[in-house]
């Protein structure tokens, strides 16, 4: 036999003896969904987007695929809807969709970590393969200070256990580290040498500016701070979750976070600041220790600013899959309402779908897609084709359950005649999207979708594209609006816009995950991603409606549009109580 099918083999031994086969499978465990289904006081609780059964989460940290397992940590308090009693949260699953909660992997405990576990990534080390987590920990004195933690039991499929090192901590604050800006540790990445490990951790230097601290190690519990962080930002404020890694030009897979060189290599640099995540695109240069970005193009440049969504998503982390050869991205998808309605409600945030990321063609951006899973949960479809909507039009998507539904629709143009110009220095498209937005009528667009909205449209979400004309060049604006999603009075009326880089003798597609309280959206399959959380009263669950609409002068085409209704992802949990037994 094989190596790789012995050790599907053992896993599956392994799992069966744990008392779980898969998350699909026909063993008896709580499925939590089904429990809370149907409740009509839980309308903004998704289907098949992450989260836990109860309480507050953010960041995700530490994702992995590890013997056949994908691994999910969270920042999560046990206690409370609201940010507290930092913890990591842990789940597990077989396709990144239908999830296991686990027991916490770590709790505030020690004095290096008795403020909270933040966040933090986990390393793979050969030449075993073992995992690791780099975390950071919130003193007793209340300051960042970074941490180790390795699994108790590597035989455990789950690897439920967590035992922090007894070096920790690993890397304090010292000179001129601020111990308030000192946190969230990579991915480790190796150099060329095998034998050196890099990681940067998020920081705020002297100067006030943005920065990635640089540390190597040759055994991964002690680390050297590097003279010069590996990148910084004159125009930021704190980076919060650093990530960085390598993508190929013109690749079609992702790669490890420890492949440096290469033909077509470039890395990506994230930073979260400003409640975005911001990227830059450059060269690693492991000799010098350094990064340079690409054309000029650094964090807030007037004219580009990358972002992986334009809309709510937060303190991402990406990983590389190991099964399945890409690179996996998932971001923190924080409330948009009060603070009183998530203690109401007794949650607060989700993950984003996780999302396969390439470097675009043109090497200048990342294209993100939801996982091909995800597809999985599609049911019943709708679909129709070469649909023109004329100016005004508005018409229903029917017979989809369209509070949890999957959305996929492409535009084409006539000739560009007339196109509305916008002034030479506009580059703020969520302004643009706010002085522009669904309501108001241009001539090629507004055109898109209305998205959880009531039959009567007093409640809708909409996300639409416009063409306009910018010193004599065309650009594409796609918004999210939610001035309108909710009758609610206190919830955010945020307007979310990007600019999207397409060639408009092609068509303009639109993906959208309508999820209950979320909507992501991928324009221009997936060159700009654009997330909201809304909050409807009217359009929930089976009162809720998907429409296209074009309310711009000029006709638009449908030439393609497909519509899911989403079956529900299957969450359980191991209860440590009760063996879990085959039926
Ligand atoms: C980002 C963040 C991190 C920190 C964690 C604490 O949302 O502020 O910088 O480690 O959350 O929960």
């Amino acid at each position: 036999m094989e190596r790789s099918v012995i050790r599907v083999v053992l896993l599956h031994i392994i799992l069966t003896s744990y008392g779980v086969r898969s998350v699909r499978g026909s063993y008896k465990h709580r499925n939590i969904q089904e429990e809370e289904q149907p409740n009509q006081e839980q309308p903004y609780r998704t289907g098949f987007h992450f989260q836990p059964p109860k309480n507050w989460i953010n960041d995700p940290n530490g994702p992995m695929y590890y013997n056949g397992v994908y691994h999910l940590f969270y920042q999560y308090n046990p206690y409370a809807a609201i940010w507290g009693n930092i913890s990591w949260a842990h789940s597990v699953s077989y396709n990144l969709i239908d999830w296991i909660h686990l027991e916490p992997a770590m709790i505030p405990s020690e004095p290096y970590d008795i403020g909270g576990c933040w966040s933090g990534s986990v390393t793979i080390l050969p030449p075993e393969e073992n995992p690791v987590i780099l975390y950071t920990g919130d003193t007793f004195s209340g300051q960042q200070v970074q941490n180790l933690a390795t699994p108790k039991n590597l035989s455990d499929p789950f690897l439920v256990e967590w035992v922090k090192s007894p070096h920790n901590p690993l890397m304090v604050p010292y000179d001129d580290i601020d111990p308030n800006f000192f946190r969230d540790p990579t991915t480790a990445w190796r150099k060329s040498d095998n034998k050196t490990w890099c990681v940067i951790v998020g920081n705020q230097d002297s100067d006030g500016f943005g920065a990635a601290i640089l540390y190597t190690s040759d055994d991964f519990v002690s680390w050297r701070r590097s003279d010069k962080p590996l990148h910084f930002s004159g125009k930021t404020k704190m980076w919060e979750c650093p990530d960085f890694y390598p993508v190929i030009n013109g690749g079609k897979n992702g790669v490890d976070t420890s492949v440096i060189n290469g033909v077509g290599v470039m890395h990506v640099l994230k930073a979260s600041f400003n409640d975005h995540d911001y990227y830059v695109i450059g060269n690693y240069d492991e000799n010098r220790d350094g990064f340079s970005v690409l054309d000029d193009v650094d964090f807030m440049d007037d004219e580009v600013q990358l972002r992986y969504d334009y809309g709510v998503f937060y303190a991402s982390k990406t990983f590389y899959d190991e099964a399945k050869k890409r690179r996996v991205l998932w971001g923190w998808v924080m409330e948009a309402d009060s603070q009183s309605d998530d203690v109401g409600k007794g949650w607060s945030g989700l993950q984003s779908m996780p999302r396969s990321i390439l470097l675009d063609t043109n090497g200048k951006q990342l294209i993100q897609w939801p996982i091909e899973e995800v597809e999985e949960l599609r049911g019943k479809k709708v679909a129709l084709e070469n649909k023109e909507l004329t100016s005004g039009t508005l018409f229903e998507i029917s017979g989809l359950t369209a509070s949890q539904a999957d959305v996929e629709v492409s535009f084409r143009l006539p000739n560009l005649e007339g196109v509305d110009s916008i002034d030479e220095k506009s580059f703020d498209p969520q302004l643009l999207c706010r002085q522009m937005d669904a309501s108001v009528k241009g001539v090629f667009g507004p055109f898109g979708l209305l998205v959880l909205a009531s039959e009567d449209l007093t409640e809708k979400t909409a996300v639409f594209f416009r063409i306009l004309k910018r010193n004599e060049k065309y650009v594409v604006l796609m918004c999210s609006d939610q001035s309108r999603s909710s009758i609610k009075t206190h919830v955010k009326d945020a307007i979310f816009g990007s600019f999207l880089d397409v060639d408009l003798n092609q068509e303009i597609s639109l993906r959208t995950l309508i999820d209950h309280s979320i909507v992501e959206s991928f324009g221009g399959k997936g060159k700009s991603c654009i997330t909201a959380r809304v909050y409807p009263k009217l359009a929930v669950f089976e009162n809720s409606h998907v429409y296209a609409f074009n309310n711009g002068t000029t006709s638009v085409t449908i030439p393609r549009l497909s519509g899911w209704s989403m079956k529900k992802a299957q969450i359980a949990e191991l209860d440590k109580r009760r063996k879990p037994t085959f039926t």
